[in-house]
């Protein structure tokens, strides 16, 4: 090997080491921002106190007994306290959330300030009259199984939009497994597109856009 063609290879085999650590700082960077960027993006926040389901499906008769439609066909939605009151007057078991729910709450006629999971932007129109009643569609489709659980989850709140995360979904490259991931604008076009929802519209994206929004 002549003495130039030597400091070639030198310099060719500098250029790799720092090819191979711009590459490694590239991957380890991603990394870090796979797993931090959700958590700088989501803040978690808790319910007033926690609320067990299932213990609760044992004594009433069905979700409708809290989550009822009314006369007009809207939907009540998350209970008021006048659904709760005539068990809760008084504590019924020895948990610290009953108590805080009896003497914060029921004590003082406050209704309980709940997270809303699901809860879409105010621009966003969704009747569950169309869905349950006319569409014949099961609650777990769209809130997977809270309404059996035994305890509430954290509420995430996506610190820029203000929005819940039930929207956007917790999978970050978009995956979605389950019919419940997610419930943002594609989600419901999908939907409504299998299910031939008003089609040609907003299979189009064109001037539909009044079908979900208000
Ligand atoms: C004894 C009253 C009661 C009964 C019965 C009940 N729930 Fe609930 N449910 C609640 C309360 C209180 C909350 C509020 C907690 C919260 O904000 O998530 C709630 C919240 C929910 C939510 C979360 C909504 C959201 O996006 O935050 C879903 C979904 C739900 N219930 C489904 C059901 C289903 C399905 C059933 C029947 C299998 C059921 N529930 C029966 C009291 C009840
Ligand atoms: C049919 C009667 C009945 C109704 C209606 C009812 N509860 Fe209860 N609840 C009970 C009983 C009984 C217990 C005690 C269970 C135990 O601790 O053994 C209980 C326990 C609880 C607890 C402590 C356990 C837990 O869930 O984490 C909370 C909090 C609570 N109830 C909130 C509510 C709220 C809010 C409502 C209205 C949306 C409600 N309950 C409606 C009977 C009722
Ligand atoms: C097609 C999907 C879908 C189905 C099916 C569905 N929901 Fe919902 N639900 C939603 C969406 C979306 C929201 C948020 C609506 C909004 O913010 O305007 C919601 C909101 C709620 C809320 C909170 C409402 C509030 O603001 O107080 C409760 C409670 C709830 N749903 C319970 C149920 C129950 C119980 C069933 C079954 C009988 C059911 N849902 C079926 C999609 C669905
Ligand atoms: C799992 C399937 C499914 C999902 C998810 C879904 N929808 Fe629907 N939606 C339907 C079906 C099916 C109908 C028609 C029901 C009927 O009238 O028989 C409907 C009807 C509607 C209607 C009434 C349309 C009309 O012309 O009366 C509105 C508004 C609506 N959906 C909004 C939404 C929004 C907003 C979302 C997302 C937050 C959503 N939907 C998610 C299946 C779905
Ligand atoms: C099938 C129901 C559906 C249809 C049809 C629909 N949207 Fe949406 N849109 C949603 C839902 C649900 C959200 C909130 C979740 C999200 O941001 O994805 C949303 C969010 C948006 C937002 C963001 C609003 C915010 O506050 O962040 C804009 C802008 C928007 N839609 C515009 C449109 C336009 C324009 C059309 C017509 C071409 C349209 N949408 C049609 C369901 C729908």
């Amino acid at each position: 090997m002549s003495a130039i063609e030597e400091k070639k290879a030198k310099t060719d085999s500098g250029a790799g080491f720092i090819l191979l650590f711009f590459i490694l700082g590239l991957v380890s960077s991603l990394l870090t921002g796979w797993v931090a960027f959700p958590k700088l993006l989501y803040s978690q926040k808790s319910q007033p106190f926690d609320f067990n389901h299932a213990i609760h499906l044992d004594m009433v008769d069905g979700c409708e007994s809290c989550h009822f439609f009314r006369e007009d066909g809207t939907y009540a939605g998350v209970p008021k306290l006048a659904q709760c009151i005539d068990c809760h007057e008084e504590v019924q078991g020895g948990t610290e959330d009953e108590a805080i729910f009896v003497e914060e709450y029921v004590a003082n006629y406050r209704e309980v300030p709940w997270l809303i999971y699901s809860e879409q932007p105010d621009c966003v129109f969704f009747s569950h009259a169309a869905h349950v009643k006319s569409g014949g569609m099961d609650c777990v489709t769209c809130h997977g199984n809270i309404g059996t659980s035994t305890s509430l989850k954290p509420y995430e709140e996506n610190r820029i939009t203000g929005y819940s995360r039930d929207i956007w979904g917790k999978n970050i490259a978009g995956i979605k497994k389950n019919t419940w991931d997610r419930m943002k604008m594609d989600d419901c076009a999908a939907c409504h597109r299998e299910n031939g929802v008003k089609q040609n519209s907003v299979q189009t994206h064109k001037g539909a856009c009044f079908v979900c929004h208000k």
